[in-house]
């Protein structure tokens, strides 16, 4: 090995810190740039040493870090695909040097470089040694952002702390580079499975330099379960999505589908009941999923039984488009399943979420299980919005202008001398109005209901008015708006006015 790795035009942009074009303009415009020593046509390889003279000598500002150097070389020293192992290679190389015996087994592979050694020690003295691998690690991702998929350390954090508590043992089954493991605070025991054994090592090797207690295992969760019969008090999971070779056939009979076997095309709900197989009774798991899990009509019956058990605790939409948070806890023996479930499209507000998560079973997002067990069991967050209380209050003077004699008082009041009466807060499916009501709505003063509520939108909420009380007598409705219109349309339609 030369000691002198190629580097991509990529990777000349990063270390003399510009854009990818100027690189391409330097290429084009200077005749001495220096000329590619390897690669393809679409993504030559250039001498390090080389790029280095000739960025000194037209003056550009340009120091390779010892991080970058050594990056390079190691990059160099294999082909692309051996990238992962070469990482692992000096992840236990680093913990060698920290004096940590490594009872990891090594991976088949020796770089031929005998530089990298010295390399390493040189920037565990300067980083010391798990940032030195946490520098590694990053550089591989980036390297491979478009193959590998690393959960968002954002999100990561937001599910371990809505999962996890300190001092619990946390299971990923999934657990790629560890990205939840990681983010768990004060785990006693951090447990974890990766079918890529290249991944797993990663982990292990950054759960040891964190200094936290792991157990990690290289292989196939679903086919070949690295902890079988053990429980933990939590397991965050951000599973392969639309992997459709999961092992439908083979694992028929599994124990671990409690809640049903999962469908062919299911196999995000096999990860689900996997991870609560693994969760102690009382124990929580937060698992990613698609959106569309929530609703495809293969999996309603699974979804169904979730719920019945009292296990589904909350559907969390994450940002537009998914994916979706799903919050799931093992009853403890004898234990009543919750009425209702939060379903909470959080539209990237995490912290929205959490205090969300904080007030359940309670909360205006927490739907009643019973309205999902229909024909669809559809749990998305985007089909069950709050209804702001319009079309029960609406209802109620309507009754009144069709000569109820009961006179209705102010929700809020009733609300509490009453739960029964308390206005059913969930739409479980939008209705579009009846032919009859469509004709019926008019906006013109004449035909306007008089519903005792009037709507309150300041101008900023045009599209989501508030209702207030005002007087059920005299009501008073704005007739130009389109609300209003809304309004009269639901009045008429509720109570049948023709
Ligand atoms: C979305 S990634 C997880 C990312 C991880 N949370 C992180 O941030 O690094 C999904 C992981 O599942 C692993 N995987 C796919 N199928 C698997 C299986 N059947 N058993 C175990 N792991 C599997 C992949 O290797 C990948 O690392």
């Amino acid at each position: 090995m030369s000691g002198d790795p190629g580097v991509t035009a990529g990777d000349i942009a990063r270390l003399a810190g510009v854009g990818r074009a100027t690189v391409s303009n330097w290429r084009r415009r200077h005749g001495d740039f220096p000329r590619p020593v390897g690669g393809t046509a679409t993504s030559p390889l250039f001498s390090l040493s080389d790029i280095e003279g000739w960025l000194h000598r037209n003056g550009k500002p340009f120091e390779v870090s010892v991080a970058d150097r050594l990056w390079q070389r190691l990059r160099a020293s294999g082909d692309d695909f051996q990238l992962a192992d070469l990482v692992g290679w000096a992840g236990l190389h680093l913990l060698e040097l920290r004096g940590d015996p490594v009872k990891l087994p090594w991976p088949g592979i020796e770089p031929d470089d005998s530089g990298l050694p010295g390399l390493l020690a040189d920037l565990a003295a300067e980083h010391g040694h798990a940032a030195a691998f946490g520098l590694l690690v990053e550089r591989y991702v980036q390297a491979h952002s478009r193959r590998l998929v690393v959960t968002r350390p954002d999100v990561a954090r937001l599910m371990t702390r809505l999962a996890c508590r300190e001092g619990d043992v946390v299971l990923d089954p999934a657990c790629g580079l560890g990205t939840l493991l990681l983010a768990t605070p004060g785990a006693r025991l951090a447990l974890g499975q990766d079918g890529n054994a290249a991944a797993a090592r990663i982990t292990a090797i950054r759960l040891l330099m964190a200094g936290t207690p792991a157990e990690v295992v290289p292989g196939d969760s679903l086919r070949g379960d690295g902890f079988p019969g053990e429980v933990a008090d939590a397991v965050v999971c951000n599973p392969p999505f639309g992997d459709r070779a999961w092992g439908h056939e083979d694992l028929a009979g599994d124990p671990r589908w409690e809640h049903g076997l999962p469908p062919r095309g299911e196999p995000e709900l096999a990860w689900v009941q996997h991870c609560l197989a693994h969760v102690r009774p009382g124990g929580r798991a937060a698992v990613l999923m698609p959106s569309a899990v929530a609703s495809r009509r293969p999996g309603r019956r699974v979804r169904g039984n979730l719920l019945r058990a009292g296990a589904l605790r909350a559907v969390v939409t994450l940002a537009p488009g998914g994916p979706d948070l799903w919050l799931l806890r093992r009853p403890e023996p004898g234990e009543r399943s919750p009425a209702g479930v939060l379903l909470l499209d959080a539209d990237g507000d995490f912290a929205r979420a959490e205090l969300e998560w904080d007030r359940y079973p309670d909360g205006e997002f927490c739907v009643p299980v019973i309205d999902l067990l229909d024909d669809e069991v559809d749990v998305s967050p985007s089909r069950h919005r709050p209804r702001l209380h319009r079309r029960r209050r609406c209802r109620r003077g309507s009754r009144a202008s069709t000569g109820s004699r009961t006179a209705p008082t102010p929700a809020r009041s009733r609300s509490r001398t009453s739960p029964r009466s308390r206005p059913r807060r969930w739409r479980t499916r939008s209705r579009p109005p009846t032919r009859r009501a469509r004709t019926s709505a008019s906006p013109s003063p004449g035909t306007r209901p008089r519903c005792g509520w009037r709507p309150s939108w300041p101008a900023s909420r045009a599209c989501r008015p508030t209702w207030r009380h005002v007087s059920f007598r005299a009501p008073r409705c704005p007739s130009t708006s389109s609300c209003t219109t809304r309004c009269a349309t639901r009045c008429a339609a509720d109570s049948g006015t023709p």
